[in-house]
């Protein structure tokens, strides 16, 4: 049983023009290749520490189906993917989910998870927001201009105010931006 109070945090790398993905798919973007001294050193077990942290992941389907064609970078912690398709997979840790999202996230995640972490895509991004359902927006920004391609916040439609809780800079160029969303 779990005591804590649930987070959810919005989370997903962008260029700094605010695209997480290009028009064709690739990804090869995601790896900055920049130097920058005074940032620290992205380790192995920086990463590590930061994923134990996690409780478990929602995403969107378009997310999912990318997330598998890629490689799944999720082990084995629990995933819930949205969709109102009959999507199925063999991992046991993989969850199909339709239906009211608020409800989803107040009957199903809230209760059992703590630190629960939605990663995309920008349409899930854009129904968390529009329905204050999520505390948190986590971006990790690579130091590139895309261009082009599919927008983080893809017209929100509603003001939302943050409140910039950490910033970290990386030896490679990436800079991670911490924010609290305001609660009206
Ligand atoms: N840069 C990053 O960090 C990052 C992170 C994540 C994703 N991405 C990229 O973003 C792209 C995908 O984003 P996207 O905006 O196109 O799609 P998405 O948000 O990942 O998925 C959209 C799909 O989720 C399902 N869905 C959304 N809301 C739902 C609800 N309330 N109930 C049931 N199902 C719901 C629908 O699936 P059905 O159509 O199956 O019903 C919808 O088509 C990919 O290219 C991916 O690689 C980048």
């Amino acid at each position: 049983m779990k005591t804590e109070k649930s987070k959810i945090t919005i989370h997903m790398v962008s260029s700094l023009d605010g695209f997480i993905a290009k028009k064709d798919g690739s990804v090869s973007w995601m790896h900055s290749k920049d130097t920058y001294e005074k940032g620290i050193e992205l380790t192995k077990e920086y990463i590590a520490k930061f994923l134990k942290s996690i409780d478990c992941y929602i995403m969107g389907s378009k997310t999912y189906e990318h997330a598998v064609e890629l490689g799944w970078p999720y082990g084995n912690v629990p995933v819930f993917v949205l969709t109102k398709r009959n999507m199925k997979s063999n991992r046991k840790n993989v969850q199909f989910l339709s239906g009211d999202l608020a409800e989803i996230v107040s009957n199903t995640l809230k209760p059992k998870y703590n630190n629960i972490w939605m990663v995309g895509g920008s349409m899930l991004t854009k129904e968390f927001l529009r329905l204050g359902l999520a505390d948190e927006i986590n971006i990790s920004i690579i130091p590139t201009l895309l261009g082009n391609g599919k927008l983080f916040f893809d017209f929100i439609g509603r003001e939302i105010l943050l409140h910039l809780k950490d910033t970290t800079s990386f030896k490679d160029g990436m800079v991670e931006l911490e924010y609290e969303i305001k609660k009206e």
